[in-house]
């Protein structure tokens, strides 16, 4: 294994502070599926949170520890910050059930993100795996604020089951003003689903996209973005232009602690945003 210092250790180190996280408050908890909710945070100091689309915090739950979770709200309203978060473990447990009032701390944010303005001029696709829609709603805000400037806007979004669906007023929003198509699948239907059944690259493989001329962001399970990616590749989408968004174990966040390392990468500095050209020789390791 290659142990490299994070490129830019010697200044973490001597910044002071780096791993002290601030302080934020809950201002609300919303439940959006049965193991899913968004927490909406300020915090105490008053002094918003600016972020690009596709970075994460380190979040923590006093006395339950800190996980790393990307940041889901509007960059263009940084002053409420808002986490989505899957209740899978001990931290996210927490998290999940923090009531308004409780306070949380946050560092970062961190990493690099989506840079969907890359897009502009062309069409964008935004496939997502269950809880990886947190992390491209603020790209897709982002194309929302400026929709003019894009081509042909797609959101292919892939689910355990109906009730597993996030931020469906949302997705009404963005189809009905914004001209976003929006098409969901889910793993399997229930009674009255009428949409579609199966898995999210086959809707990729339906088209409906220029490859010549698109960006695809992609986030979800790691199985899945290695065939949605593949698929992409398969209609003529070039590598550089297919972005993933690799969450695999972090700990320190700021490139310190290699929990993250992917051969060369430091997902947590070099990603967790990064291109299909880098991430397919790669995509194959187990996390280390
Ligand atoms: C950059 C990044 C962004 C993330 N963004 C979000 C987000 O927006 N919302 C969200 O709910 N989660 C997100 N995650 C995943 C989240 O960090 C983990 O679910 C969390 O660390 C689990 O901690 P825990 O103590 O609750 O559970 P644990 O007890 O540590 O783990 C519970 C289960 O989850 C699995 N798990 C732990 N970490 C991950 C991971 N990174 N990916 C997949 N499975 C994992 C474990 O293998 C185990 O099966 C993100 C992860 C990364 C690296
Ligand atoms: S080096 Fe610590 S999480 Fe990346």
């Amino acid at each position: 294994m290659t142990l490299r210092p994070g490129p830019s250790d010697a200044g973490l180190l001597e910044r002071e502070g780096v791993m002290v996280p601030r302080a934020f408050v809950v201002a609300e908890n919303r439940r959006d599926t049965r193991d899913t909710v968004t927490l909406e945070l300020v915090a105490v100091d008053g002094d918003p949170l600016e972020f690009a689309a596709g970075q994460f915090t380190m979040l923590s739950g006093f006395g339950a520890g800190e996980v790393p979770i990307s940041i889901s709200g509007d960059p263009a309203h940084p002053e409420v910050l808002q986490h989505t978060i899957r209740n899978v473990g001990g931290v996210t447990r927490t998290l999940a059930h923090a009531a308004p009032g409780t306070a949380l701390g946050i560092r970062g944010p961190y990493g690099h993100g989506w840079k969907v303005a890359d897009g502009r001029g062309g069409d964008v696709v935004f496939v997502a795996g269950g809880i990886g829609l947190a992390p491209l709603r603020p790209a897709i805000l982002e194309v929302c604020a400026d929709r003019a400037s894009y081509g042909q806007v797609r959101l292919l979004y892939g689910s355990r089951t109906p009730e597993d669906i996030l931020f469906t007023s949302d997705l009404h929003v963005w189809a009905r003003e914004h001209d976003i198509v929006v098409e969901e699948i889910v793993d399997a239907g229930t009674l009255g689903w009428r949409g579609h059944v199966g898995l999210v690259t086959q809707l990729v493989a339906r088209g409906g996209f220029d490859p010549a001329r698109t960006l695809a962001l992609v986030c979800g399970p790691e199985v899945m973005m290695r065939y949605a990616a593949q698929a992409l590749h398969d209609r003529g989408v070039s590598p550089p232009r297919i972005r993933l968004s690799m969450e695999r174990n972090m700990k320190c966040g700021v490139g310190l602690c290699g929990h993250c390392q992917l051969r060369e990468l430091f997902l947590c500095i070099d990603g967790p945003v990064l291109g299909y050209d880098r991430l397919a020789p790669l995509m194959a390791r187990a996390e280390l």
